[in-house]
């Protein structure tokens, strides 16, 4: 999908080992909290099956660059993906991008019904901050967490309406619009996810600012790759049904810049991000993997 520079390698196996630590964490909380049967078999459902966990990998990935723990890790990377998913069950629902098919798998609101996935939604917000206070034993750090995750997830909020009840000045050109979306929408918790790592692991501020980088560089590329294969990409190899943006009209970058300047701006970020790591030395060696494979994945 993009040109692969020198530098660019990665090791898919490598790069998802933690996932399945992450998917057991998650489900052994979500078993813990006192909710009705049905909301956690729904909650159960739009967590477990097929997400490729980039969000919680890029927390574990963000503390260890700066020299913290998985154990450290695991509690923000559980949180940020039920924030995430929950975000995906909403974007799913019929007021939103009327999707019934995600992960390869009928949408929530399909196998349930739509005020359960409304209200699963809610829980998994409101679950992915009780996680953070009840499994991370200093406070002080705990804090700093939640704010990350809070400010990530009202700015992907805010992205979400952006998308779809766009209220921008006439002023703005439709390139601003398009990043003002694509950094809130999904920028802002990729972004969230890597600090929440580093800060779980205590990292210097100039620790912090290089993540913080890296950060916002994959997370606006992720976002570029998502419309690039929604025009590229098969439904049955997307697992979510493909050309649903241009059905829809939605503000894409193929949409605005085509596809070429598209993909320019993917390679350009992919340098941005791993231009970002190198105060971090060779501890950032599977960011940099990371950030390569998101440059090309195809699903
Ligand atoms: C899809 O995210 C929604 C976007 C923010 C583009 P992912 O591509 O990470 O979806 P899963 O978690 O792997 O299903
Ligand atoms: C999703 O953007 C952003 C969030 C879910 C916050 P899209 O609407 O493009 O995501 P997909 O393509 O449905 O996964
Ligand atoms: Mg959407
Ligand atoms: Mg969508
Ligand atoms: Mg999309």
């Amino acid at each position: 999908m993009t040109n692969q520079t020198e530098s660019a390698y990665f090791d898919i196996d490598q790069i998802t080992a933690p996932t399945p630590t992450v998917d057991q964490y998650m489900r052994d909380y979500v078993a813990s909290a006192s909710l009705p049967k049905n909301l956690i078999d729904a909650i159960d459902y739009a967590l477990l099956g097929g997400g490729k966990r980039m969000r919680p990998i890029l927390v574990i990935r963000a503390a260890e660059a700066v020299g913290g723990t998985i154990e450290q890790a695991l509690p923000p990377a559980a949180a940020i993906e039920l924030i995430h998913c929950f975000s995906l069950v909403h974007d799913d629902l019929p007021a939103m991008d009327d999707d019934d098919l995600r992960r390869g798998r009928p949408t929530l609101h399909i196998k349930t019904n739509e005020a359960m996935a409304i209200l699963a939604g809610d829980a998994m917000m409101s679950l992915a901050f009780q996680l953070l206070l009840d499994r991370i034993p200093d406070e002080t750090t705990a804090a700093k967490i939640m704010s990350e995750l809070a400010v990530g997830t009202s700015a992907m909020i805010g992205g979400q309406v952006y998308d779809t009840l766009p209220d921008f000045p006439s002023d703005l050109t439709p390139l601003d619009q398009l990043k003002t979306i694509h950094t809130h929408k999904t920028g802002a918790l990729i972004r969230g996810a890597c600090r929440m790592g580093a800060v779980a692991a205590k990292a210097n501020d100039e620790q912090l600012a290089a993540i913080t980088t890296y950060g916002e560089a994959i997370g606006l590329m992720f976002q570029i790759v998502d419309d690039l294969l929604d025009i590229t990409q098969t439904t049955e190899q997307l697992g979510k049904t493909a050309g649903k943006d241009v059905e829809q009209d939605k503000l894409t970058y193929p949409a605005v810049l085509g596809v070429e300047k598209s993909q320019a701006e993917i390679t350009r970020l992919l340098e941005v991000a791993l231009g970002a790591l190198s105060p971090l030395g060779n501890d950032a060696a599977q960011l940099a993997q990371i950030a390569n494979y998101l440059a090309v994945r195809t699903k």
